[in-house]
């Protein structure tokens, strides 16, 4: 079902965003070929892995992370744009909250100007974000604070104005042609996301110079990733930012690396071994961490030989569903962990529209609800990654479609000029309700659901065996699940039992199978009594209407 369902949402919401992106921001340009300009050579050497070390502790990667959207997250010049400085400015709150990682969108040039997807210079900052002294000040600040950065990159696909593909467009025998993917006329039979996947190479779309493959948009060509040199000369890029300090990266479109055919363009081998490969130039670093973006497959993509981690796609619309009460949901969303590898990192929403809206609006704005959500993913997943204002209940931008109403400037504070983000214009709209639902407002309310987020990071944080331990003991029953998750160490057993009641009445959950003569403490809900176990480690938990508890065993005084 999610598959389907986020692949046809998917199509729609991605024609929509990039028919935006090239109308707002230089995307759309016009497909005549310009002369080839001189590639920099700096831009294409190789570079030779240097390992700067990580301060980072083992299994960091096991926390939880905020993607951001650089642009729309903190200005520190009044150009209304985000940046890197203004991110930096900004740790000590993402510390306060607990995360222990970023996923930093695009920070590249980028021909969309926007979410930066189309990448025009793989080894440089966008000069709106700033400079590499910048990253290097970000980097810095943010492991003295013992949090991780991780980059997005985009391996599939340069943007055209790339001077790669200007070059490799300009003439058939130039010497980067087979760097991207060519054909001479456009081969029958292809539909990607609704759309044809070829392009004419010459003006206006004309194939005076053959036609090139690009997935996405036109102005997004893919690599020929069967070119073994586009392949190490992306692993070099890797290493020109990890031999920086950057702590790993989201993989973008690894399902769409390699096309073998108009039935066989998705999830191709080849897929596996691209990615394999770059785990290994990561794995040469000291904890480095790779997630991919793989919603077609995100299981295979999470297995070791291929990315050994991947966002945990398809669970996001159950989690939501589970929040609403769907019983069915909820029965997936328990049996999800039995099976599925711990390396599928959990989220409920992020940038694209084709995962779900902003999670505010998913739940109609039922504050209760949206605990529900963030508490059964926060609880579930070893490693989670919340989208940025998630945390606050930041609602999409009324009056824009796409994917850019849910990519707007943070609400730092209630003013519905500037969001606190920028003392200039911000580059969007706001979120429709930054006016209530901002950082100020919540910031030192310990009832807000920033606060919420604060604590429910902290309790996993305080429990070492809701991210380290083996899941188990997974039962649903009607609006009612319950799980465990069980550590054994040279200390001992640690297990930790974790219960919902997504209904609208209070329900007791029945516990069985733990170690007898034992009690359950109960760090959630704060202030409620512990439980006892019976002799044959069997209880009864009530929880009210709409709520979860976390018990851990623990020896009777
Ligand atoms: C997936 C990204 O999440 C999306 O935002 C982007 O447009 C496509 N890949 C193409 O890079």
């Amino acid at each position: 079902m999610p598959r389907n369902k986020g692949h046809n949402a998917r199509a729609a919401l991605l024609s929509l965003t990039l028919a935006l992106l090239a109308g707002c921001g230089g995307g759309g340009g016009s497909d005549t070929p310009a002369a080839p300009p001189t590639l920099d050579a700096t831009s294409v050497s190789a570079v030779a892995a240097s390992d700067p070390g990580s301060a980072l502790p083992a299994n960091w990667q096991r926390g939880v992370f905020m993607e951001i959207f650089v642009r729309a997250y903190q200005d520190s010049d009044g150009d209304g744009i985000g940046d890197l400085k203004g991110l930096t400015s900004r740790l000590d709150d993402l510390k306060e909250l607990g995360i222990t990682g970023l996923w930093l969108m695009p920070i590249h040039p980028s021909q969309d100007r926007d979410h930066g997807y189309a990448v025009t210079d793989y080894r440089a900052i966008a000069p709106e974000y700033g400079t590499l002294a910048d990253l290097d000040e970000l980097l810095r600040k943010a492991h003295a604070r013992g949090i991780g950065v991780v980059l997005d990159y985009v391996m599939n696909h340069s943007a055209a104005a790339h001077p790669l593909f200007a070059n490799a467009r300009s003439a058939a025998d130039n010497p980067w042609r087979d760097w991207y993917v060519w054909q001479n006329s456009t081969p029958s039979g292809w539909n990607i996301y609704g759309n044809n996947p070829w392009h004419g190479a010459g003006s206006n779309g004309s194939s005076g110079v053959g036609h090139y493959f690009g997935g996405f948009w036109s102005q997004m060509p893919d690599f020929n990733l069967k070119n073994a040199r586009v392949a190490e000369w992306h692993r070099d890029n890797l290493r020109f930012w990890l031999n920086r300090g950057v702590d790993g990266f989201r993989f973008d479109a690894v399902g769409n690396l390699v096309e073998n055919g108009p039935a066989a363009w998705e999830n191709q081998p080849e897929n596996h071994a691209l990615m394999a490969a770059v785990q290994g130039v990561l794995t040469g670093y000291a904890r480095r961490y790779l997630v991919c973006e793989a919603p077609g497959q995100p299981h295979r993509y999470a297995e070791d030989d291929s990315c050994g981690s991947a966002f945990a796609f398809g669970q996001q619309y159950d989690i939501v569903s589970a929040a609403k009460g769907d019983t069915a949901a909820i029965a997936r969303v328990a049996a999800y962990r039995s099976t599925a590898s711990d390396t599928l990192a959990g989220f409920a929403s992020n940038h694209d529209g084709f995962a779900g809206e902003r999670l505010w609006d998913q739940l109609g704005g039922d504050g209760t609800r949206l605990r529900l959500a963030a508490a059964t993913y926060l609880l579930s997943s070893p490693t989670a990654f919340v989208y940025y204002g998630e945390e606050i209940g930041m609602a999409g931008a009324s009056g824009l479609s796409g994917d850019p109403r849910m990519r707007t400037p943070m609400s730092w504070t209630g003013s519905t000029a500037n969001a606190g983000f920028t003392t200039g214009r911000p580059f969007r709209a706001l979120s429709a309700n930054v006016a209530s639902a901002n950082m100020a407002a919540q910031r030192n309310d310990p009832a807000s659901l920033r606060s919420f987020y604060r604590d429910v990071i902290a309790l996993r944080q305080s429990l070492p065996a809701l991210t380290l331990g083996q899941y188990g003991g997974a039962l649903a029953q009607d609006t009612r699940m319950q799980f465990r998750r069980v550590l054994t160490t040279a200390a001992g057993t640690d297990t930790v039992w974790v219960g919902f009641n997504y209904g609208d009445r209070a329900a007791t959950l029945d516990i069985a199978d733990l170690p007898a003569g034992m009690v359950l403490r109960r760090h959630w809900p704060a202030g409620a009594e512990d439980v006892t176990l019976d002799t044959q480690g069997r209880a009864s938990v009530t929880l009210r209407a709409r709520s979860f508890a976390v018990l851990q065993a623990v020896q009777t005084p």
